[in-house]
């Protein structure tokens, strides 16, 4: 049951849509980061970039064989040996990763359709305290070139509304001009910064 209705342009149309270091660099995926989850990998646009910067292992689950073929091709010509791709469907099963494992999810372009609640409560379960979610979201524009499918882009208000409903603290909201935006959750209550360890 995909979660997105976005009919993915091609894949370098899609990537020239995205300045990823300075997704990164924003959303705080950095070499401090060890073990990350991506739902919905895609391409691997994000995949492999955060593979070469994070200092554990990413793993990066999607349930079209297709994404799944194209991100191992990539993890093999870039030579990564930090990537798990997983085949799977994480709205049908979850993400079938530990609980308290992960210290960052990406869901990054997988949250304009339904069960959002049920991804944001599987992303927070997984987490360790003080981890991050870090999201990637269209901003709507009709110019976006590629003709993205979506029926919605969510707006950063509901998007609080399902990442509050967990328990999870909003951190940051930025722009990811011309097309995205970015918003940042952790794990943890922030009014108790001090004891945070990362
Ligand atoms: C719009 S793409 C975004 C890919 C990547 N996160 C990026 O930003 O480049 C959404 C991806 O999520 C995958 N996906 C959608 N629903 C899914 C589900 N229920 N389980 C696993 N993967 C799913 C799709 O196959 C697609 O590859």
């Amino acid at each position: 049951m995909a979660v997105s209705n976005i009919g993915m342009p091609d894949q370098a149309t899609w990537e020239n849509l995205f300045d990823i270091k300075k997704v990164f660099a924003t959303l705080k995926l950095n070499g401090r980061i060890q073990e990350v989850v991506e739902f919905g990998c895609g391409y691997g646009t994000f995949t492999i970039s955060a593979a070469e910067i994070i200092s554990g292992t990413i793993h990066a689950i999607d349930s079209d064989p297709e994404m799944i073929r194209v991100t191992s091709e990539a993890v093999k010509k870039h030579q990564l040996e930090n990537v798990e791709v997983i085949q799977r469907d994480f709205v049908l099963s979850g993400s079938g990763m530990k609980n308290l494992s992960m210290d960052y999810v990406m869901l990054f372009n997988v949250l304009n359709a339904e069960n959002q609640n049920a991804l944001f409560k599987d992303a927070k379960r997984v987490l360790k305290k003080w981890g991050y979610i870090g999201v990637v979201i269209w901003n709507g524009d009709p110019e976006t070139p590629g003709a993205l499918e979506m029926e919605a882009a969510p707006s950063p208000e509901q998007c609080r509304i399902w990442a509050r409903a967990v328990g999870l603290s909003f951190e940051l909201k930025c722009e990811l001009k011309p097309y995205f935006y970015g918003m940042l959750f952790v794990k943890g209550n922030t009014l108790k910064w001090k004891d945070r360890q990362i």
